[in-house]
This record gives C-alpha cells, structure tokens and sequence, in this order.
C-alpha cells in the first residue's frame, strides 16, 4: 500500500510544487482544498468538484459529530463511501469551529464543552476525542486538535492559548497512534508575534507530525499583517513537509501565501460567494447580480472553461440569480471552483518553469486592467 509521502519537485524562491501521495490519490501542490463541511461541497456533485481540478476535500469534526455523528458515519462505511468522494479527504478538528459556531461554551486543560448550534444538545471535545471522531470518519489527513483565540489579543492571551494547544498537540499525537497510510498534522499557532510562532513550530517539531499547518491566520488581522508572519512562519517548519494554511483565502491571498512557501489552503470562499452571486475571475471580483449584466451575452469569463462560462451569459446567471434558481448558485461555485483550481494549477506551472515572479505580476495585472 501506498503509503503517505511528501516529494517536492521544484523550488522557485520561497515557493515550492510537489506531490502529496496517499493510498487514496495523489495531491498536488501548491493544492486548493475546496471545503465540503456538511459531507457536501455545498450545490456541486463531487464528480463536477472532481471536474474543477481538486485532489482533496475539507471535512469537519464540528459539523459532522452533531449531524450525522461520525458513528452513524462510520457505520455506513465512512466519509467517503456516504458522500461519494473516494479521493483524499483532510478533515479539521473541531476546536476552531466550536469557537466560531457553537454558543455556551466552556473551555479547560482537558477540552471544551459547547452547546450545538443546531439544537443546543451539549457536547465535548478534547484532543483524544476529535482523534477518535476523524478515525470514525476515515479521514486522510488528520488535524491536531487546537484552539484558536479570537483576535486581537495581547500577548499574554495569545501565549497561553498557543501552550494549551501545544499540549493538546502532543495529546492529538499520542492518541492518533500508528495509523499506516493516514497523516496526521500539527497547527502551528501564536498570533502575529514572531517569537510565539517560532515557540510552536519548535514544539511541534519535537512531537513530530506528517504535516504542519498554520492556523491563527485569516481571522481579522488583515492582508499585510498575515503576509508579515508569512514571511517568516513557513521557515520555521521542516522544509520536507507540507505546510498547510488554513482557511485562506481569496485569490491575491493564495497568490502571496504559495509565493512565501505555503503547500495547501482551504477556504469556504469560492463555494459560498457562489451563492451570493460573487464571481471570482482573472479581471478580479464580479458582482452578478448588478444590473450592468442584465443585456450581456457575454460569458463571465471569455478565457475560463468551465461549463457556466462555456454555455451561459451574464444576461443568464444575472437573471437566474434575480429568480432565485438553484441553478445560479451551482452555476457560480462551479465556476469559482474552476477559477481557483486553475490558479493553483498556473501557480504549480510557473513554480516548475522557475517563473513564478513573471506569473504574479501577471496575475495582478490582469486585475488591475478590472472586468470588462
Ligand atoms: N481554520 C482556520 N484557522 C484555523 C485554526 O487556527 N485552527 C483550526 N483547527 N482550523 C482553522
Ligand atoms: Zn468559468
């Protein structure tokens, strides 16, 4: 069997392309994750996300340990099997929704407590139960179970909850065990201070992971202070891993994370501005419910190969989004999903040929130039 492996193959400057192998498929990299939450990439069958160009999918432990529960999950025949995704799934673990989702909740060295946003049944999560619950699921990639404080934040704050989740980052080891062909990553935490994140990514370093991520990011702080802590960060992990950014981000976000070393990201972005009737393309950002689309026939995208600008109008999407048709949002993720696997797949490009300065100035120029 396969087992779980990391071959990089091209450097250029910070950035690096590579494959991630698993006994499920290859992932390459630099890799955009689109997120199926709820065992679903919301409006698209996971033939079409296939389509788009994904190696992988994001799970959660958060949403599916309250519904369906990851028993039930496990029962039918995992993850997977129940959602017809037989590639690599990366599931996360938990905390991080918790914090953002979940109401009454009551956090300790042990784990957290927290009241269902669904039904308000309580539950718990600790390191060794999140590990337990992505066993259950069948997940590929395994994440460490962490917390992440809400920003801003002093330091004092910032240190302690990086400590707790290193702790729970060793525990998140211990109770992972020996799992052959399954991985299992670290999250690096520590705000925007240097100092605090080169103290997590050492710790995480001598527990010893298949990955390491960075979390902690993309929560408020803004591009350029992100950008600042990505300009070091990625150098404090092994250069022989992955390195993985979580929840990030929009298109110029990727772009300058994969400049600064980042191997894979994940964002809910490109699935649900599709279904606020936003267009992510080369020109930038398109609004499709503005009027000024009503009468055009062009597509989105005269460039973009993806069925929603290969068979549709602007007039079309503009108006199928005004009626509330499900087709619009299936239409736009498609699309957005298309956009952002072709940028990773242009960045994987350019990382190979050595050219990927040339790439980005491209990249912002056509954005610059603006749609239309
Ligand atoms: N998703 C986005 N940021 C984070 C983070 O810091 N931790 C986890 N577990 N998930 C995330
Ligand atoms: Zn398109």
């Amino acid at each position: 069997m396969t087992q779980f492996s990391f071959t990089l193959s091209a450097t250029d400057g910070a950035a690096r392309t590579g494959v991630i192998h698993t006994p499920r498929g290859e992932i390459r990299t630099p890799a955009f994750m689109p997120v199926g939450t709820a065992a679903t990439v919301k409006a698209m069958l996971p033939e079409s996300v296939r389509a788009t160009g994904a190696d992988i999918l994001l799970g959660n432990t958060y949403h599916l340990m309250l519904r369906p529960t990851a028993e039930r999950i496990a029962r039918l025949g995992g993850l997977h099997k129940f959602m017809n995704w037989e590639r690599p799934i990366l599931t996360d673990s938990g905390g991080f929704q918790v914090m953002s989702l979940a109401s009454v909740r009551k956090l300790t060295e042990e784990g957290v407590t927290f009241s269902s946003h669904i039904d308000g049944s309580k539950h718990h999560l600790s390191p060794e139960r999140s590990m337990e619950i992505q066993k259950l699921l069948g997940s590929d990639i395994v994440m460490a179970f962490d917390e992440c404080p809400a920003l801003p934040a002093d330091d004092a704050t910032v240190a302690k909850s990086m400590r707790l989740s290193m702790r729970w980052a060793q525990r998140s080891r211990d109770a992972f065990g020996d799992r052959p062909g399954h991985a299992l990553f670290g999250i690096m935490q520590g705000g925007v201070t240097r100092d605090l994140r080169e103290e997590s990514a050492t710790k995480l370093k001598e527990i010893g992971f298949d990955g390491y991520a960075i979390g902690g990011l993309a929560v408020g702080e803004g591009q350029e202070a992100m950008f600042s802590v990505l300009d070091y960060a990625p150098g404090f992990l092994p250069a022989d891993k992955p390195r993985y950014l979580m929840g990030v981000g929009k298109p110029d976000d990727i772009v300058g994370a994969v400049a600064r070393g980042i191997d894979m990201m994940d964002c809910v972005l490109p699935s649900r501005s599709g279904r606020t009737g936003q267009a992510w393309t080369r020109r930038g950002q398109i609004n499709i419910k503005n009027a000024r689309h009503m009468d055009d026939p062009r597509p989105l995208d005269e460039a973009c190969s993806c069925p929603a600008c290969r068979n549709y109008s602007r007039a079309y999407l503009h108006h199928v989004f005004k009626a509330q048709e499900m087709i619009s949002g299936m239409l736009l993720t498609w699309h957005n999903l298309h956009y952002y696997q072709d940028l990773m797949a242009g960045l994987r490009a350019a990382i190979a040929a050595g050219q990927l300065s040339a790439f980005v100035a491209d990249f912002h120029a056509q954005r610059a130039a603006g749609d239309i």
